[in-house]
């Protein structure tokens, strides 16, 4: 059977994965696909990365459950990415809530990352550093580094990472990234920002959480790609899925083929977007409850979105 990464691979792409959690491993029926390597040959941990998992309290490190999905994930040979080191959610009370002023907030934040990027070293193709740093209209999102450190968060974080495991590709990774717009201009001036002080960032990662009906085109999904690459950075997708409100009538299914097969179509038609990362592959496990966003239902069928990408890879 020819699957997404058969395809994916066969165009010029260096993967098709799947965003995947350690519940997943547990479930053997689940595992049928999202570890068939023909389908995924590239996983991104859904949580177990992220700072609540890995530095619950302050200097107290917990790799354990992140590790069980690295050993799977080499297993069967797949390429790794790291989700995330720098994110407003999902991160301890004792940082949101810690008052720490400017100096010890810059300490606490190299601390993580080089601790988990060191842990992780070797292991994994990129990390996304920072996730979700700006707002919509390319203004600053007030997290407390922001709101602490100011905009050279982003610099450390990218520093601490780069010496922690100077092979791994450093990203940026962001929802919205789908149109022209200012959160997407916000990035191409961060990326020539950093670039010009030095600072090692790679890639920009378009999760790409879109709605049936409402996904931009494709020449806005390409151009918005192109503008990111034109700053000097690689691309890709990396959390793609399609909600849609329920009922999934028959119409709305064939919407959301379409729209998969724009998604798809948008990152093969740009070069340095490398890969594209699904956020899951079944509606009966999905982080949006009641939206059907993922090409194969709730009995582990193929949708029509399932041949959406089928035919866009
Ligand atoms: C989601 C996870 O899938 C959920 O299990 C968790 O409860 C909340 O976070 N953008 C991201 C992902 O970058 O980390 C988020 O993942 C979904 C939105």
């Amino acid at each position: 059977a020819t699957g997404f990464v058969d395809l994916a691979v066969a165009a010029g792409k260096q993967y098709f994965g799947i965003m995947i959690d350690n519940s997943d491993l547990e479930k053997p029926e689940y595992m049928v696909i999202a570890g068939n390597t023909h389908i995924f040959n590239q996983a991104t941990p859904g949580n177990r990365m992220k700072w609540d998992a890995t530095e619950p309290s302050r200097n107290q490190f917990s790799f354990s459950a992140a590790d069980a999905l690295v050993t799977w994930a080499q297993s069967g040979g797949r390429q790794l990415r790291g989700h995330t080191l720098v994110w407003h959610n999902q991160l301890p009370a004792w940082v949101t809530n810690g008052g720490f002023n400017n100096a010890t907030l810059v300490s606490v934040l190299q601390n993580h990352v080089t601790n988990v990027a060191k842990h992780f070293a070797g292991k994994l193709k990129t990390w996304d550093v920072t996730n979700e740093i700006f707002n919509e209209d390319g203004t600053w999102r007030q997290s407390v580094f922001y709101k602490t450190i100011g905009e050279y968060y982003v610099d450390i974080a990218f520093r601490a990472a780069a010496a922690a495991d100077p092979n791994v590709g450093l990203a940026a990774n962001d929802y919205n990234l789908d149109t022209t717009n200012g959160k997407v201009a916000a990035y191409v001036a961060l990326v020539k920002r950093l670039k010009a002080r030095g600072v090692k960032i790679t890639q920009v990662g378009s999760q790409a959480h879109l709605t049936v009906g409402q996904t931009p085109s494709f020449n806005s999904m390409v151009s918005a790609l192109n503008s990111l690459v034109a700053a000097g950075v690689d691309v890709a997708i990396t959390e793609l899925d399609i909600r849609m409100q329920l009922p999934a009538t028959s119409a709305k299914l064939e919407q959301q083929k379409k729209d998969y097969n724009t998604a798809i179509r948008a990152c093969m038609a740009v070069p340095r977007c490398v890969g594209i990362t699904i956020a899951g592959y079944t509606d009966k496990y999905s982080w949006i409850q009641n939206g059907a966003p993922l090409p194969y239902d709730e009995n582990y069928r193929p949708k029509p979105a399932y041949y959406g990408i089928i035919d866009g890879l």
